[in-house]
């Protein structure tokens, strides 16, 4: 069964103080965008780096997760490290994911530019930070979801196809 992790990254949801409303935004999104059934892996944790670091590498190593995606932590507040966990955690990061999301999303709301957010590999798995605000979750999501697929058949992850009535994931032909 693929495995996909959900880290949404929260001082206040970690403390039950908000609902886990971006972690369930981001399954939602993933189940109507994938055909491929998955098992999703998901923790709810406070802006913490060694944390969040720790959560990534467990999720990628032992729990075998081809994709995570993490949401908040990305902006510029002294507790958001959510790129910076990732970044430590990355063998090579794809810095074109968070140049589309910010590009697009700032087509919506012009604070999208304080978004740090990046993405990376470990081994077979990507990993993607999205914004904290459910409505970024999806706006961010619908930009790079097309070329996700694609990259986590180059980094050896199981194949996930995408449901087209809903979305169009690229895959270059080869040959
Ligand atoms: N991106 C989109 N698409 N839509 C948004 O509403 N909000 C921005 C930005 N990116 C936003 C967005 C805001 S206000 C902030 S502070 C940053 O994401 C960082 O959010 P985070 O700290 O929750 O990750």
């Amino acid at each position: 069964m693929v495995k996909i992790g959900v880290v949404n990254v929260s001082d206040r949801a970690s403390r039950g103080v908000y609902e886990d409303i971006p972690g369930q935004e981001a399954v939602r999104l993933l189940r109507e965008y994938l055909v491929t059934e998955f098992e999703p892996v998901y923790r709810v944790i406070p802006d913490e780096q060694d944390q969040i670091e720790a959560v990534l590498k467990e999720m990628a190593d032992q729990n075998g997760c081809c994709l995570i995606v993490t949401t908040g932590g990305t902006g510029p507040a002294p507790r958001d490290v959510t790129p910076e966990a990732t970044g430590a955690v990355c063998e090579k990061m794809l810095p074109g994911f968070g140049e589309a999301m910010r590009n697009e999303s700032l087509k919506i709301v012009p604070t999208a530019i304080l978004s740090r957010q990046t993405a990376g590999t470990r081994g077979s798995c990507l990993i993607v930070n999205l914004p904290g605000k459910p409505k970024a979750i999806g706006e961010c999501l619908e930009v790079i979801f097309p070329a996700i697929p694609y990259c986590i058949d180059l980094v050896g992850g199981p194949r996930l196809e995408g449901n087209r009535e809903v979305i169009s994931v690229f895959r270059p032909k080869t040959g």
